[in-house]
């Protein structure tokens, strides 16, 4: 199964009752292992949390530490992009070239570096002077 069918497929047990909008999140890790993630959301709204954060909570818990590739998809008329935060996160374990492949359930593809998704991101070495 291709990632972004995996995706595709884990998007269908998102729990969206607020939003109606589905996400799904498969990764690849350095292992040669897939997580895969849905957002959960929840009636506190700011405690629900993205699918992104699902994929990335399941690969530290099966033991690996490092993303090669990740897909991203919902029903929106144009590729889905992950928020903000969500790039942050995924900045934190993927390599700078690791590849992330953002799609509509209609088929459009948009795929980029993930150091393009967060120009300027956030880097431990920031916090040198602490
Ligand atoms: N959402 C994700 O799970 N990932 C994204 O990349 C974009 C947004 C979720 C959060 C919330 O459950 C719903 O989509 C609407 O914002």
């Amino acid at each position: 199964m291709s990632l972004i069918d995996a995706a595709k497929a884990v998007r269908e047990n998102a729990y969206a009752p607020y939003s109606n909008f589905k996400v799904g999140v498969a990764l690849t890790a350095k292992s040669g292992a897939v997580y895969v993630g849905c957002n959960v959301e929840n009636v506190a709204y700011p405690e629900g949390t993205c699918a992104e954060a699902g994929a990335i909570a399941a690969m530290i818990a099966g033991g690996d530490t490092q993303i090669t590739e990740i897909a991203v998809i919902a029903d929106s008329p144009v590729p889905v992009t992950p928020c903000g935060g969500c790039r942050q996160k995924l900045f934190e374990f993927a390599a700078p070239e690791a590849k992330i492949t953002m799609a509509s359930l209609s088929g459009e593809q948009t795929i980029m570096a993930v150091a393009d998704l967060l120009p300027g991101a956030f880097v431990k070495a920031q916090m040198d002077n602490a």
